[in-house]
């Protein structure tokens, strides 16, 4: 068997679009399409629950090391990202550079982050919907608003948006870049709005004790909010796009980090400043910290904004999903059947259907926090081979031409190697169960279906050449 057989760089960029993408993107540019895709459930909903259950105050310390985690991988991801500036992200590019069976784990991983990912951002959207709600009169049903562990049957407005949002992708809704400017105008006005309101009620004693759970709860806790990373690879994902890759993606991708990682610690250090932290662990802390201060309107008003902000992550992930799909089946390695395009608005409608459903029935049924640490694994997973793919590629193929080079790619790769395995290993046993049993339907899928329907059955492969 040839499970290891890899495709070239050259058929990667055959088998893509012929279609060349505009060069219009510059620095700033991308730090704006990475804040977009990247501020939303993750600070807005599991600060809160990874603060009560797990870091405390010390969450500010969580997000510095998941961040730290994210910049290494960011760095080995864009030069993957530029050599094959093509669809499917880290699945594509490990199928150049690890083989095909690797390349068909990492994009059935992916799935955890694009699909189960937007089932956990679909469920913080109707945490703040549910509230801005309540906060203005009208009190949903427990019943339809939480999912069956939280005491309720379903989360009906978290199936509803993800339904929405995959009919809008289905009429072709693509992310503009203008709507995409303002959602983040607004989304920024929100945490800011709240970094405002909230900062001057900042009462210290709230930070003390600063880890109530050691060290290890700060660990446990960077493990749950890397998902409030989760969107950055999109920037990696635009290189086709850049001007200048060589000097833009870095700053994009690494200005996007840090310019989130900053807001992400000054938030946290406020919402644990003004509430005890035990009372965080609700379905829209922020505005709850707001309204716990007094500031009514003003938790209204962020509650708006994150709602906005949520969205656009959502729509962002939907969409990324569709894309995967879309490089696996243009691959062979899942039916292109259902990737069909829709003959009137051009897109791949019956992928974007199904995936809109089952998005919808985990978000309906499953606690956010299960969802977002399985969306955390298999996304650290797929960094962790992509950095894996980087180093190898180096050695395999030297030749080829790199747009955009990692620096000290011998520290740097395996720097977020360690760093993404140190906050996978933090993460809870059963995530690892879900996991492996994730991963095992996913090698029994390839061996039935995949391997045999591979396209580099009928193709010449590099190992062959
Ligand atoms: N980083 C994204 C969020 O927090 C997925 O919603």
């Amino acid at each position: 068997m040839k499970i290891f057989r890899t495709k070239s760089i050259n058929m990667l960029k055959e088998g893509a679009e012929q279609k060349r993408l505009k060069k219009s993107l510059g620095a700033v540019d991308l730090v704006l399409l990475g804040i977009g895709c990247i501020i939303g459930t993750g600070i807005f909903v599991l600060t809160g629950v990874a603060a009560a259950k797990y870091a405390g105050p010390g969450i500010m310390l969580s997000f510095i090391l998941s961040g730290l985690a994210c910049a290494f991988a960011a760095l080995a991801y864009a030069e993957l990202a530029a050599i094959v500036p093509i669809a499917g992200s880290a699945y594509t590019y490990t199928y150049a550079a690890l083989g095909e069976i690797i390349a068909w784990i990492v994009g059935w991983n992916l799935v955890l982050e694009y699909s189960v990912g937007s089932s956990a951002v679909a469920a913080g959207w109707s945490g703040y919907v549910v509230g801005l709600l309540k906060a203005g009169g009208i009190e949903l049903p427990k019943a339809f608003t939480a999912v069956p562990a939280e005491g309720g049957i379903v989360n009906l407005p978290a199936m509803l948006i993800a339904l929405f949002l995959s009919v809008l992708l289905v009429r072709g809704t693509k992310e503009s870049v203008t709507l995409n400017k303002i959602l983040v105008v607004v989304k920024l006005a929100a945490v800011f709005i709240f970094l405002a309101l909230a900062g001057p009620k900042v009462n210290p004693a709230n930070w003390s004790p600063l880890m109530p759970y050691g060290f290890s709860g700060v660990a446990a806790g960077a493990a749950i909010i890397f998902f409030a990373y989760i969107g950055f690879d999109a920037v990696a994902t635009a290189a086709e796009e850049c001007r200048n890759p060589n000097r833009d993606l870095p700053v994009g991708i690494i200005g996007s980090l840090v310019a989130c990682t900053m807001l992400y610690i000054v938030v946290a250090g406020v919402l644990t400043g003004v509430v005890p932290y035990q009372e965080l662990n609700n379905a829209e802390p922020v505005a709850y910290a707001l309204r716990a201060i007094g500031y009514n309107f003003g938790s209204a008003l962020v509650g708006t904004g994150a709602i906005a902000g949520i969205t656009t992550v959502l729509l962002v992930l939907m969409y990324g999903q569709t894309r995967v799909f879309f490089a696996m089946s243009r691959d062979g390695l899942i039916p292109a059947s259902i990737c069909k395009v829709h003959p009137k608005y051009g897109t791949p409608h019956v992928i974007t259907i199904v995936a809109g459903v089952v998005v919808a029935l985990i978000a309906g049924f499953t606690p956010i926090g299960i969802i977002a640490e399985l969306t955390n694994i298999g996304t650290l997973f797929a960094f962790v081979v992509a950095a894996i793919g980087v180093y190898v590629l180096r050695y395999t193929r030297p030749d080829i031409h790199r747009p955009f080079k990692c620096p000290a790619v011998p520290l740097v790769a395996p720097l977020a190697v360690l760093s993404c395995g140190y906050l996978m290993v933090n993460l809870p046993a059963e995530t690892w169960v879900r996991f492996g049993i994730w991963s095992a339907i996913g090698l029994v899928v390839y061996f039935v279906y995949s391997y045999r329907n591979s396209v580099l059955n009928t193709t010449k492969t590099v190992n062959e050449q």
